[in-house]
């Protein structure tokens, strides 16, 4: 299939999917959901201050892309007990632009 490197700029559209739960830059906060800074690569289940489920606390996972791919295909798949109530995301296009989006918040 024709599946092309992430485009951030693409991503930024389909973050807007997340922002219920998430936000990124600066001035972001924890909500629903973790603040998403940093977490390309990040150990799951530690940005300060936000209550993981023990699910995925203890889920073992590095957030690095392979895996976030996989995560964000079927979150309740991949990390079962997840308090993220969110479907996923079906297109695997979709998935790479929202990764190369959020890699963009890395140093943050
Ligand atoms: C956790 C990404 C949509 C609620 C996470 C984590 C990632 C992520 C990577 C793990 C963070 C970590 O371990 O530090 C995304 C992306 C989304 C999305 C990219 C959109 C495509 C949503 C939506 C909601 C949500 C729409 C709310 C309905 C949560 C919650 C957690 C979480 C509650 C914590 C899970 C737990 O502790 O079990 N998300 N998310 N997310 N997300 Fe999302």
């Amino acid at each position: 299939q024709d599946l092309s490197p992430g485009k951030a700029e693409a991503g930024a559209t389909v973050f807007k999917r997340c922002m219920a739960c998430h936000s990124v830059g600066p001035d972001a906060k924890n909500g629903a959901g973790p603040v998403l800074n940093g977490v390309v690569g990040r150990a799951a289940g530690v940005y300060p201050d936000y209550s993981y489920s023990a699910a995925n606390r203890n889920s073992g996972l590095t957030w690095d892309e392979p895996t976030l791919a996989t995560y964000l295909h079927a979150p309740r798949k991949l990390v079962p007990g997840t308090k993220m109530t969110f479907a996923g995301l079906n297109k695997d296009q979709e998935i790479a632009d929202v990764i190369a989006y959020l890699k963009q918040f890395n140093a943050q």
